[in-house]
């Protein structure tokens, strides 16, 4: 599928198909091509928990407004971010880059991070954000549907997927076999939200 097709048939599913388990090949595909996706420095913030157990679904539903996409896709991904990625052997991330380019970056890295965890949590959401999308665009092309969720309560995920404390949520993606179409699609016109040059 052309980019521009998936783009504009993804929707955000309400339903899943409870019954359809994803072959564990079309999975690795969808992770490993979610991964090409660009972060910040290159960082790679995600830390993308794949729900499987049955149980845990359920209790993650219960604290999501009972949300059947949760128990019902084939894969439920809570995406979460290290805040501290930024500062764990960040000389991987540039490993295959130029010397001249690693020495510029390393130190850059560091100085545009160290103290500031606000901007460590913006450029970790940036990277979920493209992340996540990449994921869906690669989900439609797959011939799946998906949703991506935050109507959940955060703390009560949090305890039980047992995410660490340098780390957050995000939001998930479900991804499964679409069961009934979402009514019409609904934008507001371009010209609603271009601004062109200032406000
Ligand atoms: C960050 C985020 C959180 C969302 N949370 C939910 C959710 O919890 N449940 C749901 O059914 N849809 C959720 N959505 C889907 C939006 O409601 C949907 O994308 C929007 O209404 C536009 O519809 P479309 O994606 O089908 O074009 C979420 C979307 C985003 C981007």
């Amino acid at each position: 599928m052309d980019v521009l097709s998936a783009v504009q048939r993804r929707r955000a599913a309400k339903s899943f198909d409870p019954q359809h388990q994803m072959p564990a090949a079309v999975r690795q595909q969808l992770l490993e091509n979610a991964a090409l996706a660009p972060s910040a420095y290159n960082i790679q913030h995600w830390r993308i928990v794949d729900v499987q157990d049955p149980q845990l679904r359920q209790a993650i539903r219960e604290v999501a407004w009972g949300q059947a996409q949760v128990t019902d896709a084939s894969l439920l991904l809570v995406l979460c971010a290290d805040l501290d990625a930024w500062q764990e052997q960040p000389q991987r991330y540039w490993a295959t880059a130029p010397q001249p380019v690693q020495d510029f970056l390393l130190p850059k890295l560091d100085e545009y991070y160290r103290g500031k965890p606000e901007v460590a949590r913006d450029e970790a959401m940036r990277s979920l954000g493209i992340v996540g999308m990449t994921l869906m665009l690669l989900a439609q092309d797959l011939g799946y549907d998906s949703c991506p969720m935050d109507g959940f309560d955060f703390d009560a995920v949090a305890r039980l997927i047992r995410l660490p404390a340098n780390h957050a949520i995000g939001y998930m993606v479900a991804i499964g076999k679409g069961q009934d179409n979402a009514w019409e699609r609904n934008r507001l016109p371009v010209s609603d939200w271009l601004i062109e040059n200032h406000f």
